[in-house]
Formats: C-alpha cells, sequence, structure tokens
C-alpha cells in the first residue's frame, strides 16, 4: 500500500485579527509584532520578534513614527526590524507572517 503523506503541521501562532490590525495600525503580543508596511503600488505584512537585540526589553511599534523604539534605552527598529538607533547593532528576528480569513497568524 501507498504510504500516506502527512502534511508537516506549522507552528502557528493567532496574533490577532485583521480588523484590530487596520484599526490600530499594528498588533503585538509578548512574541511577535506586526504591521503593514506600505509601497507605492502595494503592501504587505511584516511580523518580527518584539524583543530588543541591545538587552531584551519589548520595543514598542511608534504609529506616528513608523518605528519600534524600544523603552530601555532608545534603541529604533524599522518595520522590517532594521536598526536605526543604536545601542542595538542587530536587527529585530522577522517571521513569516500570512492572513486567513478574518485573522492574522505567525510562523513562531
Ligand atoms: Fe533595547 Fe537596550 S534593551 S535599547
Amino acid at each position: 500500500p501507498k504510504p500516506i503523506v502527512q502534511q508537516k503541521p506549522q507552528n502557528l501562532t493567532l496574533v490577532g485579527s485583521v480588523s484590530d490590525l487596520d484599526k490600530n495600525g499594528y498588533l503585538q503580543t509578548k512574541e511577535v509584532a506586526v504591521v503593514r508596511q506600505v509601497y507605492t503600488y502595494s503592501q504587505k505584512l511584516v511580523a518580527v520578534n518584539p524583543k530588543c537585540t541591545h538587552q531584551g526589553c519589548d520595543v514598542k511599534w511608534v504609529v506616528a513614527d513608523k518605528k519600534y523604539v524600544c523603552p530601555c534605552h532608545g534603541s529604533s527598529f524599522d518595520a522590517t526590524g532594521e536598526v536605526l538607533n543604536g545601542p542595538a547593532t542587530k536587527s529585530l528576528a522577522v517571521y513569516p507572517v500570512k492572513i486567513v480569513g478574518t485573522q492574522v497568524l505567525a510562523e513562531i
């Protein structure tokens, strides 16, 4: 008999709802932060690990400035997790993220 092909289970974590993302401009849990990055002709979701790469405080997305800011020593990061200002020198970790129905799911 043919072996049954098992689908690899994905480690998808619910980050929040699409409506909350649209209302607030971002979603954030302890483990993952998601923003919509808007380009001229398109947009995509970007998920990062909010743990600051300096000493591990939780960064927060600042809607008005379109960047993540760390409350501990002031490092900042763009939507894709790249360092804008130190003392951090390493980017935030990025996770795959997708919308399924009305939910935003990240693979962390
Ligand atoms: Fe984030 Fe120091 S822990 S800047």
